[in-house]
């Protein structure tokens, strides 16, 4: 052994005896025995943990030249966009960063839709990303105000508003929110603190608890078949390949692709034509002139659309919080036999397929302007989402399922 080797292990000794860092690292990636047949889909984990680190460095970077005050923060975001050695890139890096996490967690869930990850035993890991997604929608929130563009301003005052339609004490929880009886310089300065410190800890220690309950039931794969059922002597599943360095490699290459689309975005249309930063927002936030369109970023739409689809504000309230709370309870819905839409009947297919269709036609519809026709579509893709859910105890019950394969399929 060389003498630098020797050293290495020399140190590596003196650090295992006081923390269990090897044990760790074997436990978790290089004896951590994930399916073999990881696909595509298996990617957007990895990338929503990369966006996340991201999303944290280009914000430090950022806050330390944003003013969180109503009078200085419009223009200490040009600051950065103009003085600000690299500032622009910062900036387009941490907005395009905002939409790109909502991109690889949406299609992360779709994963889990499609693979039935949500099933037992791991439940546990699919209500905690649920716990995430929603706080990643406060988190987006909160951020989109900082700028103090007239989409901050508008958008915080409308989605604050949603909070007077609670019964009885609506108006005082409002009051309460806002920090006084408009969007002010007090509100922007506490969602500011929300959006820098509170939610990024919470997301950060619920990613940590959600990466342990995955390990400790082990990932599930798109066949949807226990791989821990058939181990050899050695007691490793026969399906399985330690994550290091298999799939960090593998995953080192998505990263690669990932991060060239992300670039091509970052230096060619940051805006994304108005979708990722709206045109109104470049103007400074007046209380004295609505926007003509007051709609939230894309990756809210979806929702919504199912709050301007009902007439009554109450309803319309409660139907666009039950669009977010009807994927908490997903996996006391499927009574399924088994996982993978593989091997699932004909009716999931047909399901997954409206539902698909219903978000992205919600998606569209809460981004464009209101008119009856678009109403009524609301209403219908709206009663579609829902029927999804709420139709899966008997759809996925009465089915006929394929049979499973013995071991995974490659
Ligand atoms: C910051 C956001 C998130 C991060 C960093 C994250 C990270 C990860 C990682 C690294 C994995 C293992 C690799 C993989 O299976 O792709 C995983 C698995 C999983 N995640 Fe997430 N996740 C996030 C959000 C979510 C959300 C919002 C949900 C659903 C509501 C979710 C549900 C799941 C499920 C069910 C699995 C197990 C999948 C399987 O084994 O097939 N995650 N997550």
């Amino acid at each position: 052994m060389s003498e630098h080797a020797s050293q290495k292990n020399r140190f590596m000794e003196w650090i295992d005896k006081r923390y269990p860092w090897t044990e760790f690292m074997r436990k978790h990636l290089s004896e951590y025995y994930a399916p073999k047949n990881f696909n595509f889909w298996y990617f957007f984990g990895s990338f929503s943990l990369l966006v996340f680190v991201m999303q944290i460095v280009t914000g430090i970077w950022l806050v330390m030249e944003y003013t969180p005050t109503a009078d200085g923060s419009f223009a200490s975001v040009q600051h950065i966009m103009r003085e600000v050695r690299y500032g622009w890139l910062l900036r387009f890096m941490h907005t395009t960063g905002a939409s790109a996490f909502f991109i690889v967690v949406y299609l992360h869930m779709y994963r889990g839709l499609i693979y039935g990850s949500y099933q037992k035993p791991r439940e546990l890991v699919w209500l905690i990303g649920m716990v995430i997604y929603f706080m990643l929608l406060i988190e987006a929130f909160t951020g989109y105000v900082l700028p103090w563009g007239q989409m901050s301003y508008w958008g915080a005052a409308v989605i604050t508003s949603f909070a007077s339609a609670v019964p009885y004490m609506g108006d005082l929880i409002l009051v309460w929110l806002r920090g006084g009886f408009s969007v002010s310089g007090v509100s922007l300065h506490r969602f500011f603190s929300l959006h820098v410190i509170a939610i990024p800890l919470v997301l950060a220690v619920l990613i940590f608890v959600h990466l342990v309950a995955l390990h400790h039931v082990g990932s599930n794969n798109p066949d949807g078949i226990d791989i821990k059922e058939k181990k050899n002597k050695e007691g490793i599943p026969l399906d399985g390949i330690p994550f290091h360095p298999y799939y960090t490699v593998k995953d080192l290459v998505g990263v690669v692709v990932f991060l060239f689309i992300f670039c091509l975005i970052v230096f060619f249309t940051p805006t994304m034509g108005g979708l990722f930063i709206e045109p109104d927002n470049f103007v400074v936030a007046n209380p004295m002139v609505t926007p003509p369109e007051i709609s939230p970023v894309w990756y809210m739409t979806p929702f919504y659309a199912m709050l301007r689809a009902i007439p009554n504000k109450f309803f319309g309230l409660v139907t666009m919080a039950a669009g977010v709370a009807i994927m908490f309870v997903l996996p006391w819905l499927d009574r399924s036999r088994v996982r993978s839409i593989r091997y699932k009947g004909s009716l999931s297919k047909i399901a997954i397929t409206i539902f698909v269709i219903c978000f992205i036609s919600l998606g569209y519809l809460g981004h464009e302007s209101v008119s009856t026709l678009r109403t009524i579509m609301a209403r219908v893709f709206t009663v579609g989402y829902f029927a999804f859910f709420l139709l899966m105890p008997f759809y996925t019950a009465m089915e006929k399922t394929k049979p499973l394969p013995e071991r995974v399929t490659e």
